[in-house]
């Protein structure tokens, strides 16, 4: 998806021009990000045992192996007070990639691989290992210890960039995603006044646009998200309300992410109906541009669309093929999800109306978005899944859905051609993922199916008779 090092996203500021004059509104509103090229790099964070010289003495290590590094950059570390940590990106075609990984894990009191695609010492495709994936919903919270950014640190382009009490307030909220546990309630945020005069600019401008440009699905959901959850142009909803309003819905709910998930974490949270969700709110002097997702793309653009069965089996079924997924596979559902999720088009009734919420939370590109100028392609994830795509400007190419269902199962035709060794499904009582490589759980499905049956013929015979 994008670099790691993003230094040129441009400011633009709403109030100055209109729609038409703006050619980039949105970075896309995908919280996930990636190394420049997943196939030729590896990403890591670590912290090393030694304070003084610690990051000479990583650099050394990868200097003796010849490792050439594409990215580097180091943070306070949530881990330990007063230690740092590194993000680094090693160029994989060159170089003694597993011995500078051997060495620097012996060095470092916390060592992660983020993404990883390099050969060992027999020569084995260390990519082609079917990587660690969440079992349990709960694993999750192993997430929040692998961001490749914390939401706190900005961009110098970034409208907060130079306001303190911005940057204080995005520490502040990402501390409470980072330090969220499953099962727990998602704090209250008790927003200003000025966050909930932005919420409000956006939220009055876009309200406008939703009944000839959304999808029927975000429009029959909107309405009781009003009623429910405490959307108005004067209150910026809270997490958990909506959270409740969704598991009731469809079984999703919402987890604050602390700042940038790898795809394949952030991917592998929709397998569990889990959508991480930013908290914090785009700065005040730029209401109508934001380089980064944040609540109004959040609630207005994802949250709707999570409330529908059909949306939500969609999204689920990217999350589950993505589980234990080649590196290859991970970057095409990534990009399915963006031109899907983010960015999608459906054809209802002879229209063409939008559901991606990189859309809907934007009023320029929903506008544009149904122009006769970009290019609209039908949605084939084959294709899809490898289609070029810029994030600082609106879309030249969108792919239409021609349903849900219909989306969902060329999904799962898709998600049958990545290479994995087992299949998976998930358990809704115990919140966790099967994996399905056994007889015995062949039999389990079976029962299961079995019992659906019964079901289906009993309520068959009792709806004739009402009928009759
Ligand atoms: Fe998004």
């Amino acid at each position: 998806m994008e670099i790691l090092n993003n230094k040129s996203i441009p400011v633009v500021n709403y109030a100055s021009g209109t729609p038409e004059d703006i050619p980039i509104l949105m970075q896309g509103g995908n919280y996930i990000r990636e190394g420049k090229d997943s196939h030729k790099s590896t990403a890591i964070i670590f912290s090393l045992k030694e304070e003084v010289g610690a990051l000479a003495k990583a650099l050394k290590i990868f200097d003796d192996d010849k490792v050439n590094l594409l990215h580097i950059e180091s943070r306070s570390s949530k881990r330990a007070t007063g230690d740092y940590e590194f993000i680094v990106e090693c160029d994989t075609h060159e170089g003694n990639i597993t011995g500078a990984m051997e060495r620097l894990r012996e060095a470092s009191s916390y060592f992660k691989i983020i993404s990883r695609n390099y050969k060992d010492n027999s020569g084995t495709q260390l990519a082609d290992v079917t990587p660690w994936f969440p079992r349990k919903i709960r694993d999750l919270d192993k997430f929040a210890n692998q961001i490749l950014s914390y939401g706190s640190e900005l961009d110098s382009d970034h409208p907060g960039f130079t306001d303190p009490v911005y940057r204080k307030r995005r520490a502040q909220l990402a501390d409470i995603a980072f330090h969220y546990k499953h099962g727990t309630l998602i704090p209250t945020i008790d927003y200003t006044p000025q966050e909930t005069e932005t919420w409000g600019k956006v939220f009055t401008q876009l309200v406008d646009l939703y009944p000839t440009h959304a999808c029927k699905e975000h429009n029959h959901i909107f309405p009781l998200l009003i009623e429910n959850c405490g959307y108005r142009a004067d209150n910026i909803p809270q997490l958990q309300d909506i959270s409740d309003f969704l598991k009731d819905n469809t079984g999703f709910s919402l987890r604050p992410v602390a700042g940038l998930l790898s795809s394949r974490d952030f991917l592998a949270g929709l397998a569990f109906r889990v959508f991480h969700s930013t908290q914090y709110i785009r700065h005040h002097t730029c209401p109508f541009y934001t380089p980064e997702p944040d609540v109004c793309h959040e609630l207005l653009g994802h949250v709707p669309l999570f409330a529908d069965p059909e949306f939500a089996a969609f999204s689920q079924e990217i999350g589950l093929a993505s589980l234990g997924a080649p590196d290859d596979d991970i970057k095409k559902l990534a990009t399915c999800y963006w031109f899907t999720v983010e960015f999608g088009l459906c054809r209802q009734e002879g229209e063409i109306k939008a559901f991606g919420a990189g859309l809907l939370s934007s009023y320029g590109e929903l506008q544009y978005c149904l122009s006769d100028k970009p290019e609209v392609r039908p949605f084939d994830p084959q294709k899809t899944g490898i289609q070029d795509y810029p994030i600082t400007e609106y879309q030249p190419v969108y792919f239409v859905a021609e349903s849900f269902a219909d989306a969902k199962h060329r999904l799962m035709q898709y998600a049958e051609t990545i290479p994995r060794p087992f299949s998976v499904r998930y358990n809704a009582y115990t919140g966790s993922v099967e994996i399905i490589d056994s007889k015995k759980q062949l039999d389990n499905i079976i029962q299961d199916i079995k019992l659906d049956l019964n079901i289906l013929q009993s309520s068959m015979l009792k709806i004739a008779v009402m009928d009759s």
